[in-house]
């Protein structure tokens, strides 16, 4: 038994969660701040991104060797991330945010979510795989500056400004 590696598919597996329990967690606050126009639309675009993510990660394991491993440290820190989003998304449907602690915890999970495919796209030794989450980094990035600018705008103007632009469902 190998203790220092675990397969690459595995690993994917723990990596796809992640972009689905966020992609999840994006669609509840897409609906929970229908109101509010700009958010709305910004919930929703990250949710279809993390959507897409998911399904870029299940088209890496067909194409990933079977053999193909990584490190067991790359595989902790994916799954502490994918524990950490888990525990963020159950208690948001529990007790359900405001859109400005919304905003606070997707940018912590954005922050862990870029993070965790930076040390990716430089650890995995798999070309496709390592494209995979560079393309992925840039439209995290993009996420990051989305919500922050989403936050300084509540942050001037009140959570109440967006919901005068009413969205259609
Ligand atoms: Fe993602
Ligand atoms: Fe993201």
């Amino acid at each position: 038994m190998n203790t220092t590696h675990v397969k690459m598919l595995d690993f994917l597996d723990t990596c796809f969660e992640i972009e689905r329990v966020s992609a999840e967690m994006y669609r509840f606050f897409a609906d929970r701040f229908l109101g509010d126009r700009s958010a709305c639309l910004m919930w929703r675009k990250t949710a279809r991104d993390e959507e897409n993510h998911a399904r870029q990660i299940d088209l890496a394991r067909k194409a990933v060797d079977s053999i193909s491993r990584v490190s067991l440290a790359s595989w902790h820190k994916a799954a502490a991330t994918l524990e950490g989003t888990r525990q963020i998304a159950g208690m948001v449907r529990d007790s359900p945010p405001t859109l400005e602690d919304a905003i606070l915890l997707a940018l912590k999970c954005e922050k862990c979510m870029e993070s965790i495919q930076t040390e990716n796209a430089r650890k995995v030794d798999e070309p496709v795989v390592n494209r995979m989450f560079e393309g992925m980094i840039k439209e995290d990035r993009e996420h990051v500056r989305m919500l922050e600018s989403a936050l300084c705008r509540i942050r001037e103007h009140g959570e109440d400004a967006g919901y005068r632009m009413p969205l259609s469902a």
